[in-house]
């Protein structure tokens, strides 16, 4: 589940899979996002044994990570996607993964999205609204093809996770109200364009406990008893992703208990279950390499100003996230309490409001940990700065997976006069 194996210390050097990230940091200029392919593809296998009693089809959410080199190692252990953008579908596709395995989801897809990925072939929409419905039946009708479709329904469960990640409690902007979720299915049953696949949720993200899932089973097994007393014809489940990874609290979400729980609570239904897991196959896998430019020695406590900043990664002033963070050269020093900071002129531009670490110069580099995932891709050039660099490890060597996108190629898009 985590990537303790991956990164290890060996001659007091933080190691990623057989290979020293000062080293890499020599010939890379920091910040930079470094990921662990055996990482990755332990968590896919992880994953595709625990959901393989239910024959669960596994849809990576691209959102989580979307370089293609993440991607191709999904494609290449047979996964399918879970898209929210025609760039998200380009993606995918670019990196190998079947249309016949593609999912679109999101609560504001525009026609020229819906048209692209109809043309493309995806297996399924997961539609939101009444209005998006009704789009496609016309958009359908007008190409003279049919669409695979499911609704997303809001179940009304809450998570319990950050409130800016929670998505399917009343109100929400996500998902089909209950309410309306009959004349969904209507419009789909009477449209000769659509057919209906069943429903789809997802809960939320970073859910580190079994019971909403476990709730959200339970409203899901009656709402379909009870539409299929009525005549629909429900095949499939899409039950999301969400399943949380350990930042270090030791609180994480097992694949395996997610898969029984679904097991006991939806086998008897007869349906086709497919699951959206994002963070939890990336997300372990990544660390942020960054140099320490100053320490400014203030009080409360001295500050470690990294050349990271929240515009490289978000999460912390976004969500409040912290990551843990290891020097890349074992010190021996003694251990302290510091803050790690920014150099972007916000007061959110804090990784760790207080942390203890052996004492830690300016010039020297530390990896902060788990950013696989809504790190890169949720990424800015905001202070005008570059966008870093990622590198993937694999069989002990590393490779440049995205090249830095610097402020002149940035400034070539823009008219001067
Ligand atoms: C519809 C949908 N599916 C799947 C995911 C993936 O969630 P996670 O990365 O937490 O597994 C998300 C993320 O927000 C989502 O919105």
């Amino acid at each position: 589940m985590h990537n303790e194996n991956s990164l290890y210390y060996r001659d007091g050097q933080l190691f990623m899979d057989g290979v020293s990230l000062n080293a890499i940091a020599e010939r890379v200029e920091t910040p930079f996002y470094c990921y662990s392919s055996a990482a990755i593809t332990a968590q896919i296998a992880d994953c595709q044994s625990a959901f393989q009693k239910l024959g669960a089809s596994i849809h990576y959410a691209v959102k989580a990570n979307s370089n293609l080199s993440v991607l191709r190692l999904m494609a290449d252990a047979g996964l399918g996607a879970d898209i929210v953008s025609v760039g998200e579908l380009q993606r995918a596709l670019a990196a190998g993964i079947q249309p016949s395995r593609i999912i679109f989801s999101g609560v504001g897809k525009r026609r020229s999205e819906l048209l692209a990925a109809l043309q493309a072939g995806i297996f399924q929409f997961n539609v939101e609204s009444l209005p998006e419905l009704q789009q496609l039946a016309d958009l359908c009708r007008q190409q003279g093809c049919t669409a695979g479709v499911s609704v997303r329904v809001n179940p009304e469960v809450d998570a319990a996770t950050h409130r800016h990640i929670t998505t399917a409690i009343k109100g929400s902007k996500f998902g089909v109200p209950l309410e309306q979720l009959e004349t969904a299915l209507d419009l789909i049953v009477q449209s000769e364009a659509l057919a209906l696949h069943g429903l789809a949720i997802h809960l939320g993200s970073q859910i580190v406990d079994v019971a909403p899932y476990r709730k959200a089973c339970r409203r899901l097994r009656n709402l379909l008893n009870d539409l299929r007393q009525k005549g629909y014809v429900i095949t499939h489940l899409d039950l999301g992703g969400g399943f949380g990874i350990d930042y270090g609290e030791g609180r994480y979400l097992d694949f395996h208990r997610v898969a029984d729980t679904f097991h006991q609570e939806l086998q008897e239904l007869n349906v086709k279950i497919a699951i959206e897991p994002g963070r939890s196959l990336v997300g372990s896998a990544g660390v942020l390499v960054s140099e320490v430019v100053y320490r400014k020695e203030v009080e409360p406590l001295p500050l470690l100003i990294l050349d990271a900043g929240m515009n490289d990664l978000m999460r912390p002033a976004l969500y409040q996230a912290e990551h843990r963070v290891m020097p890349l050269v074992e010190s021996g020093r003694p251990v302290e309490t510091c803050g790690v900071v920014g150099p972007i002129c916000e007061t959110t531009d804090r990784f760790l409001q207080r942390t203890d670490l052996p004492a830690i110069q300016a010039g020297e580099r530390v990896a902060l940990l788990q950013v696989g995932a809504y790190g890169a891709v949720m990424a800015s050039a905001y202070n005008s700065r570059d966008m870093i660099p990622e590198v993937m490890v694999s069989q002990n060597r590393y490779r440049l997976i995205r090249r830095r996108i610097p402020q002149s190629d940035l400034m070539a898009y823009e008219m001067d006069g």
